[in-house]
């Protein structure tokens, strides 16, 4: 039997509530499936463990975490501890430090969901998003502090390297596709030197790949685009804080960012990378037993997928489907259900698949 280990870093907030149900569907999803098992290891790192040790990841910690085949992560952000603080601390030391350039995120709306949009939300894209170097690259600094002349800088930070590989990347998942379309995002006309780059990496990629219809978008037009014309859209590479806000935007016109997945891929399988949903920690809903997990099922699904459980991973997301079209959601999708009853419902479309 295939055994594939896993680490759990649940971390705050709704983190703990969702990854607990998402570590039982994949369970009775394997015990369904039959040939292959899963192996949870529980890490206990997020804002508690940084209050009472004064760290995120302990010494060691990638390390060990290095030894995994994947990561199922929660969340991480808390009331009591700067964003920046626990964001720098936990998340992106793993993104970073374990080369997951590739952050993609789907948004479809999902059967029985609804779409803001006046005509229903023909909505199907991925967004790729690059995740280790741009306006993330934390390069940077502040000098005369607390003075009135204080001066900080937030350097955006663009390779060559680093660009032509998440552009290969979206060109090689845009040529899977049935639209076989790839959308540039760029802000090339006032970001001159590094969004310059970018496009240029970009269009010597693409001589690569003549199947794939291609075009280009300054980021403040797309998100037009994204509203009025969902359909001219199919996959889109963006930059790091780009598609981090391109990506709540498309969470919400597919229906409610509590379904959205995303992916941190190591795309060369050098470390293990790290799947979660995009929700964040939700301090509003804590403890109520009300946070959506089909965000973190689905982001369980990419996880299969990457693993080489391709079968178990298109299981899963048919009971997902089967549950979103007919089980009572939870309330951020205007029903009365809860984590429990929503896990319970997609373990019940698992067996009876
Ligand atoms: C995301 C989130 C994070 C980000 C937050 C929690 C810092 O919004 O994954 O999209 O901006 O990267
Ligand atoms: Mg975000």
């Amino acid at each position: 039997m295939r055994t594939h280990r896993i680490a759990a870093i649940p971390g705050d907030g709704i983190g703990t509530e969702v990854v607990a149900a998402g570590i039982e569907v994949l369970q009775e999803l394997a015990r369904v499936d039959g040939t292959f098992e899963l192996a949870f290891e529980h890490l206990p790192w997020g804002s508690r463990y940084y209050r009472e040790r004064g760290t995120y990841i302990p010494e060691g910690g990638l390390e060990r975490l290095r030894a995994f085949d994947a990561i199922y992560f929660g969340a991480v952000g808390s009331l009591d501890v700067p964003d920046h603080v626990s964001l720098w601390g936990l998340r992106l030391p793993i993104c970073q430090g374990f080369d997951q350039y590739a952050n993609v995120r789907p948004a479809r709306v999902l059967p029985g969901l609804k779409s803001p949009l006046v005509n229903g939300g023909d909505i199907d894209w991925v967004i790729i998003r690059e995740n280790t170097e741009g306006e993330y690259s934390g390069s940077g600094g502040r000098v005369h502090r607390g003075l009135p002349d204080e001066v900080a800088t937030e350097t955006s930070v663009f390779t060559r390297r680093g660009a032509e590989r998440i552009h290969r990347f979206a060109f090689e998942l845009a040529s899977r596709r049935p639209a076989k379309h790839l959308t540039l995002v760029t802000k090339s006309n006032a970001q001159r030197h590094g969004m310059v780059l970018w496009d240029e990496v970009f269009f010597a990629v693409a001589n690569d790949y003549p199947d794939v219809r291609w075009d280009r978008e300054l980021v403040d037009a797309v998100t037009t685009r994204m509203v009025l014309k969902p359909k001219s859209l199919d996959v889109l590479v963006a930059s790091n804080l780009h598609a981090d806000i391109l990506s709540d935007l498309a969470a919400a016109l597919a229906g409610s960012l509590g379904v959205a997945p995303t992916a941190n891929l190591n795309p060369e399988r050098a470390f293990p990378s790290m799947f979660e949903p995009i929700h964040g920690s939700a301090f509003d809903i804590v403890g109520k037993g009300i946070a959506n997990p089909i965000g973190t099922f689905w982001s369980g699904a990419m996880m299969l997928e990457h693993l080489g459980e391709s079968a178990a991973a298109a299981r899963l997301l048919a009971a997902i489907e089967r549950t979103t079209a007919s089980a009572d959601m939870t309330p951020d999708l205007g029903g009365k259900g809860t984590t429990a009853s929503v896990t319970r419902a997609v373990c019940d479309a698992l067996r009876s698949a």
